[in-house]
């Protein structure tokens, strides 16, 4: 009778905004060992699965029998997760992978490649360069996302760091975005980094880099120690804007759990950050046209029918 009112209707119950969560994630040596406790699986799938975007570090699992029961874990109500690892990384036999899980309805990979330290002016500046993904997030305003990861060695953090720099450059200059997340566990805090140190980086001086975690965050687990080591950093003002909040997810907390029963988990608390993505209108509109097509086509059949 009234498309226009299909319409309305339609439009006000359709979801327009996206709370978009992007999380990091030292799941310190996340391997078979880990894999096999059935209790600390679970509480990983609770804590992976909060996320629309993912990096676990630390998994040093040649085979990746931890990470494909992980993701069985992930999946088991419905296939949603997917994930995209780097090669193991690391400079003698200590290696370490970098792995990305994504919810798969929303999410895809469009590009990836290994961030090459050898050639640049400071070689091997890295102990585990960066695997850069490139995603794109369907239906949203903001579709082209890169992210970078990093785990630093600590007594190098301040070098590696400064070097995220130049990673920067040649993500920007290798793909047109400008939007842009570096993330991990940078080390970047107590002994590690001082704050004297850190105003020296580019990362941090240049007022175009936003960095979501501050200093007075705590991201590891042990009561004994309070230090902001991991890391969210986005670049782009498109980006920023859209950030609502960020923070660690106290797993202990949330989960109910003791000291003791979340080391078993890692030593680290996720650090995570909420984006307010809106849908693109083309995903909103498209699904209302329909909706007036058929009731107008529903209309000139009830009158025929007369
Ligand atoms: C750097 O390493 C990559 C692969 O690891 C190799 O293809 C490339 O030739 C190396 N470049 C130099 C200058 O050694
Ligand atoms: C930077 O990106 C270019 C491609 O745009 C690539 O050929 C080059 O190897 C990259 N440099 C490093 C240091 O990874
Ligand atoms: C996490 O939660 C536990 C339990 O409530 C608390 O004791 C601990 O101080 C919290 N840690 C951080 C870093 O917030």
């Amino acid at each position: 009778m009234f498309p226009w009112l299909h319409l309305l209707v339609f439009h006000l119950l359709w979801p327009h905004v996206w709370s978009f969560r992007i999380c990091a994630f030292n799941a310190q040596h996340f391997g078979e060992k880990k894999a096999a406790n059935q209790e600390v699986l679970d509480i990983l799938v609770k804590i992976v699965q909060r996320c629309d975007i993912c990096l676990l570090q630390e998994v040093q699992d040649p085979k990746g029998q931890a990470l494909s029961k992980l993701l069985q874990g992930l999946n088991r109500q419905q296939e949603l997760f997917q994930f995209v690892v780097s090669p193991p990384l690391g400079r003698n036999s200590y290696m370490e992978k970098y792995a990305f899980i994504y919810k798969s309805d929303k999410i895809s990979v469009r590009d990836q490649y290994k961030y090459h330290d050898n050639d640049t002016k400071k070689p091997d500046v890295f102990a585990r360069e960066p695997y850069v993904v490139r995603f794109t997030l369907r239906y949203a305003d903001l579709q082209d996302l890169v992210v970078i990861p990093q785990h630093t060695v600590p007594d190098k953090a301040d070098e590696e760091i400064e070097a995220l720099y130049d990673v920067f450059l040649n993500v920007t200059s290798h793909w047109r975005c400008n939007n842009l997340v570096f993330m991990g566990d940078f080390n970047a805090g107590c002994s590690y980094l001082s704050k004297k140190k850190r105003r020296t980086l580019r990362l941090y001086s240049d007022p175009k880099f936003h960095w979501l975690i501050g200093d007075d965050i705590d991201t590891t687990v042990r009561e004994s120690t309070t230090c902001p080591y991991d890391r969210i950093v986005v670049y782009g003002e498109e980006l920023a804007n859209l950030v609502n909040s960020a923070g660690i997810y106290n797993f202990t907390k949330e989960l109910g759990l003791t000291e003791a029963e979340a080391l078993k988990v890692s030593d680290h608390y996720p650090v995570e950050a909420d984006l307010k993505l809106k849908y693109s209108s083309a995903h909103t509109l498209l699904p209302s046209v329909i909706l007036i097509v058929l009731s107008v086509l529903a209309a000139g059949g009830t009158k025929t029918l007369q």
